[in-house]
């Protein structure tokens, strides 16, 4: 049995993709006083990231609950990287596209440029760490931590472990999530953890009562919406990326072995194609004015 190394101690987090997740990732680690490193292949979206952050955390100082003097010294210990020869440090947390083969890539490339002790967290929204820590010198070190939507607000945070993942690594992703405050919940190394999984329905049942025809996709919103629910179904896959939202059911579809219910629907696979990707891309189900991104049909 392996001998469980001691606890590393966390000076510079890597945050791989600059998108939706890891903006308010590297936010999060940088409010932590952690040294972070905000990497991605597109210095477009860096330059969108550091944008949203700086808007983020101006919106803060205007509620009161960050003086101008912390929001701009989390701002400095952020650094924007496109070459990933600068993603040099303790802990990785990737929250790049959510496709199984550019995760394992840059897993691969961030071991070899990293120590022995690093860290790599996954910040997938379904796919195992069995999966993704496939072709690793250190499948042991490889944790799922997933956080939700939008990073800075959601509580929650699943810590998953892989078949190989040691528990002190686990445990350090986990006391990670509760420095940032989250609530932490354990999940088994299964296609869509806990959340995601169960949420499916509410999303694949919208679609398909969608593609039936009677119903627009503004009244299936309005009517989940009017019984409680915070958000309607099309709202919230234009929230979270309507390119992303299908990945996940894709991962899980397939990591269950296909079963017919959480079959990928034509009409979100079309939305995608014409790139329509939600909220990000200025369109998904509604439309998005540049200015406020807010909802306008
Ligand atoms: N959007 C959500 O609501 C949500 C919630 C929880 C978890 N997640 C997960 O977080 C991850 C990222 O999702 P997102 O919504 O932030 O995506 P996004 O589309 O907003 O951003 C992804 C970013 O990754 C970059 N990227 C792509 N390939 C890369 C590579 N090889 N190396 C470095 N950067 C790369 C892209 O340029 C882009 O900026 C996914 O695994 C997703 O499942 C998303």
């Amino acid at each position: 049995m392996q001998a469980e190394p001691m606890s590393i101690t966390l000076n510079t987090v890597v945050v791989a993709g600059a998108g939706i997740m890891g903006q308010g990732i590297a936010q999060l680690c940088a409010t932590l006083s952690l040294h972070t490193i905000l990497y991605d292949v597109h210095e477009e979206g860096l330059n969108k990231a550091r944008q949203g952050i700086a808007q983020n955390l101006q919106q803060n100082v205007a509620k009161g609950r960050l003086s101008e003097e912390d929001a701009a010294k989390i701002q400095q210990r952020i650094v924007y990287t496109h070459r990933l020869k600068d993603a040099v440090g303790d802990m990785l947390i990737e929250a790049i596209v959510e496709q199984a083969a550019p995760k394992q890539a840059l897993f691969l490339a961030m071991e070899q440029q990293n120590g022995p002790q690093f860290i790599i967290a996954s910040n997938t929204s379904s796919i195992p760490m069995e999966v993704l820590s496939k072709g690793l010198s250190r499948p042991e070190r490889v944790v799922g931590l997933h956080f939700f939507n939008p990073a800075t607000i959601m509580k929650l945070v699943e810590v998953i472990s892989g078949p190989q993942t040691l528990p002190s690594v686990a445990q350090q992703a986990e006391d990670l999530a509760h420095r940032m405050n989250k609530i932490v919940v354990r999940a088994q190394d299964a296609p869509g953890f806990i959340v995601n999984r169960v949420a499916r329905p509410y999303y694949a049942e919208s679609l398909r009562l969608l593609s039936a025809g009677g119903l627009a996709h503004q009244d299936i919103d309005r009517l989940m919406e009017s019984i409680g629910f915070r958000m309607g179904p099309f709202r919230l896959m234009d929230l979270i990326g309507v390119d992303t939202n299908l990945s996940v059911t894709t991962s899980i579809y397939q990591g269950l072995g296909c079963p017919a219910r959480f079959e990928p629907s034509p009409v979100q696979q079309r939305l995608v194609q014409e790139g329509h990707h939600g909220r990000k891309s200025g369109q998904g189900f509604y439309s998005y004015p540049p200015q406020d991104g807010s909802k306008t049909n």
